[in-house]
């Protein structure tokens, strides 16, 4: 019995089962002929599902490619999480399910609770708990196994908690003496689609009206740049997204196999983006400064906007793009170790 926990992202979807945390592209793919499928999964994450049987009914007998894997096989067709209307419950189970790999090819899985957060758990929770719950009889291959390496899994996820996002990352990062506990703080959540600003009380409760929205994240920082006239111009066309990204992550700035130098460009980029993402979080928050004693910078796009912290008192989380899953992970532990005392 492992404490799991997901944290379904626009970019990214973060795993954590048995306190090892993953990450695979949010890309998927249903399979219609398994001939259709490249043995390459990718190095960036993914896996081969096929529902067997179970209480999804609906997905009896569908097969599905996740993460960079559904990319590689179906480039021209593959989807984005974020793409579907209700992308995070309509392809929640399929995700969930793609990190379970035990090391014995038969097995039956129990998931006492499986944690995961929503940015409308109100709304939402009800429905993404009715897609996750129940016995899934599954084949899994994974991107560290050989593609044709099917393991064969009985999963059963018996409880599942929905937390608001950032909820996680608030609790880990009191767990880890970060932040100090007992007393109320921000969050600034800066990730691939939208950057969030919300506070939680000194119990780890959201405090509604403290949350805003922007719907600005890294992808557009990627977009600005893709379509910068400087980069055009120097290899013929718009940037590909996939490849400014790595040269950002890597530190390198530097573009695919021709190594153009893009950092003045994100450099410039990297300001104005910043301030739009980031002013509606912390025009909010220096409304707020009398009620919070500390803020967290949490997010893959920490990494990014990590300068204006130095400048301000603002406290980056490490490995901030899944400080969110590794809290809820420590949750869910926290929920089987009592319910086996
Ligand atoms: N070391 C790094 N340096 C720069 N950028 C990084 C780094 N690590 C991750 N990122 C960027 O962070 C982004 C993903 O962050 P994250 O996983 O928090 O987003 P998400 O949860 O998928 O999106 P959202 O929260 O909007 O749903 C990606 O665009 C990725 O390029
Ligand atoms: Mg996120």
């Amino acid at each position: 019995m492992l404490p799991y926990a997901i944290d379904l992202g626009n970019g990214y979807t973060k795993t954590s089962y048995g306190n090892k945390p993953r990450l695979m592209p949010s890309y998927v793919s249903q399979v219609v002929n398994e001939s259709d499928i490249c043995d390459d999964f990718g190095p960036g994450g993914g896996a081969f599902l096929l529902y067997l049987s179970g209480d999804r009914h609906d997905l009896i007998g569908t097969k599905w490619l996740l993460g960079e894997a559904a990319k590689i096989s179906f480039p021209a067709t593959y989807q984005r999480v974020v793409e579907a209307s209700a992308g995070k419950i309509e392809y929640a189970l399929q995700f969930a399910l793609s990190d379970v790999l035990c090391c014995h090819k038969y097995q039956n899985v129990t998931i006492p609770a499986l944690y995961a957060s929503l940015p409308d758990p109100l709304t939402d929770g009800e429905k993404f708990k009715k897609a996750v719950l129940g016995r899934h009889e599954i084949q899994l291959a994974h991107v560290n196994s050989p593609p044709d390496a099917r393991f064969h899994y009985f999963v059963t996820i018996e409880n599942c908690k929905i937390l608001h996002e950032g909820q996680g990352a608030f609790i880990n990062a009191i767990a880890t003496g970060i932040i100090p506990g007992g007393v109320a703080a921000g969050i600034i959540d800066c990730g691939s689609g939208t950057t969030i600003a919300q506070c939680f009380s000194a119990n780890g409760h959201l405090i509604p009206s403290s949350r805003t929205v922007s719907p600005v994240g890294v992808h557009h920082l990627l977009k600005m740049i893709a379509t910068d006239p400087r980069l055009k111009e120097r290899i013929g066309g718009e940037g590909n997204l996939h490849l400014i990204q790595q040269a950002i992550e890597d530190s390198s700035f530097s573009y695919g196999a021709s190594n153009v130098d893009i950092e003045q460009i994100f450099r410039e980029h990297r300001k104005v983006w910043a301030q739009s993402a980031l002013r509606k979080a912390l025009e909010k928050f220096s409304s707020m400064k009398d009620e919070i004693d500390s803020i967290l910078l949490v997010g893959g796009g920490a990494h990014i906007v990590k300068a204006i912290c130095q400048k301000s008192s603002i406290i980056l989380s490490p490995n901030p793009q899944t400080a969110n899953v590794m809290g809820m992970a420590r949750l869910a532990e926290l929920k089987i170790a009592r319910s086996a005392a």
